[in-house]
């Protein structure tokens, strides 16, 4: 059984709906995950502990990728959370009609990469709620699990 963190920045609850489904893939395979919204979560050292670290958010911009306010304000301290040679992947409702469809993944993505953290599923980027795309939660979910 693998501990996993999950932190995600919704405002509107798609994002946070998503971080639940894949919450129930992973419990349902045995696996301990301790979801937490951005909005109160402090990122020192957040992630020592866990064997694996999902981070979830939206994206706000129009031309340029702006990601969700709380997930903002924690990605701030992000360097902070200890994600040296951890295993990290990243998720996110939005809308295609936006030049960066879910922007704030790949910012995430390349960050994470940047402080020395393993990726281990390609990004799950979603419309919506994801509650019309358990095919793709369920794989996004099989890739995190086969990196435990
Ligand atoms: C002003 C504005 C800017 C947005 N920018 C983006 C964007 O750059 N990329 C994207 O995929 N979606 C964008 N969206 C759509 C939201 O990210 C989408 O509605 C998402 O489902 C919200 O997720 P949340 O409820 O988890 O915050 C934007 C929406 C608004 C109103």
């Amino acid at each position: 059984m693998a501990k996993i963190l999950m932190v995600f920045g919704s405002t509107t609850g798609n994002t946070e709906s998503i971080a639940h489904l894949i919450e129930k893939k992973l419990t349902n395979k045995g696996h301990e995950v301790n979801v937490l919204n951005a909005a109160d979560a402090k990122p020192e050292n957040l992630a020592q502990g866990y064997d694996a670290v999902l981070m979830g958010c939206s994206a706000w911009g129009e031309e340029e990728v702006e990601m969700q306010d709380d997930f903002a304000t924690f990605f701030e301290g992000i360097d902070s959370m200890d994600l040296k040679g951890k295993k990290v992947a990243a998720f996110a409702s939005g809308d295609r009609e936006y030049p960066h469809f879910c922007g704030a993944v790949d910012v995430i993505v390349a960050k994470a990469e940047e402080l020395g953290a393993t990726i281990i599923a390609d990004g799950l980027k979603l419309e919506g709620d994801g509650t019309s795309d358990d095919a793709d939660i369920e794989t996004f979910a099989n890739d995190v699990m086969k990196a435990l």
